[in-house]
């Protein structure tokens, strides 16, 4: 990771304007008022800069965006009300009736079921690729592709796309290009600097941190991001507010030190369900055994501490084994401080041995790694299968 990081999280210069609160203060109001009618005039002709009402611009909210922005060396960003509002607020904006989007087929559910409505009501065509090799993109291209839509790595099966090889795909035909990068953060992938347009984050998951808020953010070049503010996030409402906004300062003031911490975590733990005799395969890009291993070295700095890995223990038993984890909590999300676990089936095709559809996907929060690991051998021997 970039040491640099750490001191964008924690610096800032004396806030005069605050009597030099070390932190910004949360302003609590929906609307600004002006001294004089010509200075609301001048204000309102450029209401993307202005600061005239919350559901345009906040002062807590705008200095989490710089920030951002800064961490993903990015001209501008905007905070939303949750990732999927991140999301959806950007698609509306940037698609129009006729276009065509290419998104890989692993990307979050509920984003392949926005862009499925906007192909039903609004005729945008959407074509949906592995996206593993940069020629499945390629065959996907058409004369009107305005978007292409990356999830690098998915959160299920934790597959990449190599992002300098579908940025100049993209460019060579002026297509966009857009990346949800939720499970790196910008302190292990910085995907604008790879030549991508547009990264996106579900703030809910690591810029948070401590699984009380939700949140997400767009940051890339000023002139789409205004483009998004003007006609995803002003007119779609689904604002951060200044509450949420201060509670994700307080979260990003230590994202770096979390990343180290759940890069080292999720690793170990990985590394011992590679070993271990019920496991078949484990989907964890910082593996030397995932088929993309040298791609992960190339785009990332690190790796978030979602997983998932593959057995042959069958679904019903496999969930009594996460009843009888102690540590890990079931439920969906990720990127707080604590351990958690689902259990499903590997989507049909898409499982190492062709014929084994068990798959459980951990999180690996921030406790120490050991003892997960002697939870999760016991959690084994408690529903009767043998660990060695
Ligand atoms: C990869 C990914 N992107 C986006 C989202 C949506 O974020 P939010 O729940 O903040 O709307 C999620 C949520 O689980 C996610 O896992």
């Amino acid at each position: 990771m970039d040491e640099g990081l750490h001191t964008i999280v924690a610096h800032d210069q004396v806030d005069t304007k605050h009597y030099g609160a070390v932190t910004i203060p949360i302003y609590q109001n929906s609307l600004f008022a002006f001294e004089d009618h010509e200075s609301f005039d001048h204000a309102m002709k450029d209401v993307l800069a202005a600061t005239v009402y919350s559901r345009g611009n906040n002062p807590t909210v705008q200095y989490l965006e710089r920030k951002i922005a800064e961490l993903e060396s990015a001209e501008q960003a905007r905070c939303f009300a949750s990732g999927m509002a991140a999301i959806a607020g950007s698609l509306h904006a940037l698609l129009r009736s006729g276009d065509h989007v290419i998104c890989v087929d692993q990307a979050y559910g509920p984003t392949r079921q926005f862009l499925d409505e906007l192909s039903n009501r609004y005729r945008v065509e959407v074509t949906y690729v592995d996206g593993c090799l940069l020629s499945d993109f390629e065959a996907a291209m058409r004369p009107n592709t305005r978007l292409i839509y990356l999830e690098s790595p998915t959160s299920g099966l934790f597959q990449l796309q190599d992002l300098e090889g579908v940025a100049a795909l993209a460019k060579r035909t002026s297509a966009l290009t857009m990346i949800d990068g939720s499970w790196a953060t910008p302190c292990f992938q910085r995907p604008l600097a790879w030549g991508i347009d547009l990264v996106l984050h579900s703030m809910t998951k690591y810029f948070s941190g401590h699984s009380d808020c939700l949140g997400g953010v767009v940051a890339g070049r000023a002139d789409l991001i205004d483009e998004i503010a003007n006609k995803g996030y002003m007119l779609l409402g689904g604002v951060m507010t200044s509450h949420t906004a201060s509670l994700m300062i307080r979260g990003l003031r230590t994202l770096p030190l979390r990343m180290e911490r759940h890069h080292r975590n999720g690793l170990i733990v990985a590394e011992y369900l590679e070993k271990h005799p019920l496991v078949n395969r484990v989907n964890h890009p910082g593996l030397p055994s995932h088929p993309q291993h040298a791609l992960a070295r190339k785009q990332l700095d690190g790796y978030g501490s979602l997983f998932s890995f593959e057995t042959q223990v069958p679904v019903a038993l496999l969930k009594k084994w996460a009843d009888a984890l102690r540590y890990f909590r079931i439920g969906v999300s990720w990127g707080g401080f604590e351990s958690l676990v689902t259990v499903g089936s590997t989507p049909a095709g898409r499982n190492s041995t062709g014929n084994n559809p068990s798959v459980a996907r951990l999180y690996i929060g921030l406790e120490d790694p050991q003892t997960l690991i002697d939870d999760i051998e016991q959690a084994f021997r408690e529903i009767g299968q043998k660990t060695s």
